[in-house]
């Protein structure tokens, strides 16, 4: 497996796996990675010739006042990971690289970068589709994998290759859970053991979004508010956010029909955590 930190070395080795012909999948992450994101390397070793993964803390996509500084980092260990997973090519590079001085150009998904998350992390999309185009523009990848827990990312990302025709495959793929049922993310590693308790609480309240719609109940608000009431009476939870949108357009919805997601944000403490379920072509997914 080959470190690569620089734009020179990068580009030297796609353009010759270009020339081969060789299909490239490609998955970008912050580092710190756990089960999710191996997840995507496999599914990227399974369907392509060879599988660049990036390894860069975007401070583009951090606010103010948000954990950029803290983020967890651990190049050895993920290096260990990814060279036991048989990816050929891991590009890390330093910040300098990715926005030499004077970088002023970013890419903005209007409407959907507002909504959701948005909503609390001003700036945030347009960070991620900055850097996720400009990484897409270096690997020049046939596939991109994401994962569903960050739901908005993936329908946002899906939205900016669209517009801007860019010729790659968003490939999706679903969530990964902890034995109890937390979804897996890199910033689990804040929680005490007791807050990791109480975040089991949004993974409950989806259980709970699924079991009324399994029942019949089809009006939104309705489940949105049971939700709520669930998530409220665990005293280590603070809601950011609750919402029942369109798959597509992450407008609210008053009744659940095929193409539902059910996103929310919640506190406890201070760390931000997500979650979400999918209805897809009628059918849950979470
Ligand atoms: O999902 C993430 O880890 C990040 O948002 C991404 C896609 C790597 C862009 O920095």
């Amino acid at each position: 497996m080959e470190i690569v930190s620089t734009l020179t070395e990068l580009q030297k080795r796609i353009h010759t796996w270009k020339k081969q012909g060789q299909k490239i999948g490609f998955v970008p992450t912050m580092g710190f990675l756990h089960e999710g994101h191996l997840s995507l390397v496999r599914e990227s070793k399974r369907r392509s010739d060879v599988t660049v993964v990036s390894i860069f803390v975007n401070p583009k996509q951090f606010g103010p006042a948000e954990d950029y500084q803290v983020y967890p980092r651990d190049p050895e260990r993920d290096r260990a990971l990814l060279e036991r997973e048989g990816v050929e090519l891991v590009f890390y590079p330093p910040v300098e690289v990715m926005y030499p001085e004077g970088y002023k150009t970013y890419v903005e998904v209007e409407d959907l970068q507002d909504k959701l998350c948005g909503k609390s992390r001003p700036g945030h999309f347009r960070g991620v589709c900055t850097v996720v185009l400009k990484l897409f523009n270096l690997v020049q990848p046939d596939e991109a994998y994401f994962g569903w827990k960050d739901a908005q990312q993936v329908i946002i990302l899906q939205k900016m290759v669209e517009d801007l025709n860019l010729p790659v495959k968003i490939v999706p793929l679903p969530l990964v859970r902890d034995h109890d049922g937390l979804a897996l993310s890199s910033r689990n590693t804040y929680l005490s053991p007791e807050e990791r308790r109480a975040a089991l609480v949004l993974k409950k309240s989806l259980d709970l979004a699924e079991k009324l719609m399994v029942e019949g109940e089809r009006e939104a608000g309705r489940i949105r508010e049971k939700m709520i009431e669930l998530i409220s009476a665990e005293p280590l939870a603070r809601i950011d956010y609750v919402e029942i949108v369109d798959l597509k357009t992450l407008e609210r919805l008053e009744t659940i029909g095929d193409q539902v997601l059910i996103a929310l944000a919640v506190f406890i403490g201070r760390t931000r955590l997500i979650d979400n379920l999918r209805i897809v072509s009628g059918g849950i997914e979470k």
